[in-house]
């Protein structure tokens, strides 16, 4: 009886909030660091920077921001994924993994860059959440493996084994987004 309270506990706490990450957003999987290295090079991510992460996962994203010097925050809602986050972040002093649905928080508003690898069903709703954001229109926008459709790149990042790695800035999001979404 002990055992099936338990059970039922772990499935409620752990498992529950990571099966709905995966169905609002996307499920877990693995980001190729070389071509995140390869923009975060080119973009010259370092102190000036502060780096969100939309979906945080196992924080590599956020430990590779923090590592370059930048100011890095991630949102993750799989409590499995934000305790993996967490200890791969450890000892990174600019480096902050926060649990819950990014959907549901406002961005600080001197983000500099934001990072998301979601499922492309989301795109639409993701761009227009960025677009209601108070980022700034310079803020740039990392969207890996996946495109927003009939929007302008800056730049796709290319790297073998990796998935595309597409560079938008807000202005063109946010015209773009604020045009369809009324
Ligand atoms: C494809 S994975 C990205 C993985 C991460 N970039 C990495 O390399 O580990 C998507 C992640 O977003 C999380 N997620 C999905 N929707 C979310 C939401 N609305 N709020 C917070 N996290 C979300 C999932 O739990 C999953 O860990």
């Amino acid at each position: 009886m002990d055992y099936l309270i338990v059970g039922a506990l772990i499935f409620s706490v752990f498992l529950i909030p990571t099966a709905y990450a995966g169905v609002i957003g996307a499920p877990w999987a693995p980001t190729r660091m070389k071509a995140v290295k390869k923009a975060f090079d080119d973009i010259e991510v370092d102190q000036k920077d502060i780096v969100v992460d939309l979906g945080a996962g196992n924080g590599s994203i956020i430990a590779e921001a923090a590592v370059r010097g930048a100011y890095a925050i991630g949102y993750e809602l799989s409590p499995i994924m934000w305790i993996v986050a967490q200890i791969r972040i450890l000892g990174k002093k600019t480096a902050h993994i926060m649990y819950g649905n990014f959907f549901r928080i406002s961005l600080p508003k001197n983000t500099t860059l934001v990072f998301f690898f979601l499922m492309p069903k989301h795109m639409d709703q993701v761009g227009k959440y960025l677009a209601k954001q108070s980022i700034n229109d310079k803020t740039l926008i990392l969207s890996y493996a996946f495109p927003f459709k009939g929007v302008q790149t800056l730049n796709v990042y290319r790297e073998k084994k990796c998935a595309p790695l597409y560079l938008y800035d807000m202005s063109t999001i946010r015209f773009y987004f604020d045009t369809t979404s009324t």
